[in-house]
């Protein structure tokens, strides 16, 4: 668990070639407001604020791929009121994004199944797919995903072309994510240590940092100073 104690300012990592893709879980957002006297919802909006500044800082550090944890399989279950603000704020970062278009360098990818959505919110998430396809920098948004809900359905894509016996290769290549590298870093905020589903065939060889700062609360500098520590790892994937 990362804790910030900073004495002074150091200049941003260099990340180009030494962190690929880095995923988020962004929890907190609901204590965050909670500690404000103001709705849950309010957190989310604000960690939706948060998402926009720290994948942008991302792109300026030389990370490619950025995925965050929008929206859980199981996140269905909280109150219908909060489930409607998300996909409300979700659709308006949509629309923001495609205002951004000429502007900002990033692709968009859904990862989780589309079908659930309101249809608005699924047809712009498509479209948005559709004429940022040849932007540079990649940010995957998990929404209605579920990591063995991704691999159970890549399962059933291999069974239905025919497949009786597969490799890793072939599992990976039906994913979600499948046009991603794995994530080399997961960084999960709002002091839980767990996964949740998130990513669990991709996170294999993932080095993950835990941090108590909530989702909004989390600066660029704190960013900055978890990647840090994340250059100063050897990652030995299994060999010595
Ligand atoms: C976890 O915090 C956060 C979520 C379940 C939703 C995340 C949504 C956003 C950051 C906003 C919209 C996203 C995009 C892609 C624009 P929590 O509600 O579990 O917080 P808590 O642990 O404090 O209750």
């Amino acid at each position: 668990m990362l804790g910030f104690h900073r004495k002074k300012k150091l200049p941003p990592p260099a990340c180009e070639g030494r962190l690929k893709h880095i995923a988020f879980i962004m929890d907190g957002n609901g204590r965050w407001a909670k500690k404000r006297g103001m709705p849950r919802t309010f957190g989310h909006k604000q960690g939706a604020e948060a998402m926009r500044r720290l994948v942008r800082h991302c792109g300026d550090i030389g990370i490619k791929t950025a995925t965050v944890y929008a929206f859980s399989t199981e996140n269905w279950s909280r109150p219908q009121e909060e489930v409607d603000t998300i996909m409300l704020i979700l659709e308006r970062y949509l629309d923001e994004a495609f205002t951004l278009l000429d502007v900002e360098n990033v692709r968009y990818v859904f990862l989780g199944d589309k079908a659930r959505l309101p249809a608005t919110l699924r047809e712009k998430a498509i479209e948005l797919e559709r004429v940022s396809r040849e932007k540079p920098l990649t940010l995957n948004i998990a929404l209605n995903y579920g990591a063995r809900a991704e691999i159970v359905h890549a399962c059933n894509a291999l069974i239905a072309e025919g497949k009786s016996e597969i490799t890793e290769d072939d599992l990976s290549g039906k994913l979600y994510t499948h046009e991603s590298p794995d994530p080399d870093l997961v960084v999960r905020t709002g002091g839980d240590v767990r996964l949740s589903n998130f990513l669990l065939w991709q996170s294999a060889y993932a080095e993950l940092c835990f941090t108590k700062t909530l989702w909004p609360d989390l600066t660029n500098d704190d960013l900055d100073e978890i990647i840090r520590d994340f250059l100063t790892r050897h990652r030995r994937f299994g060999g010595l």
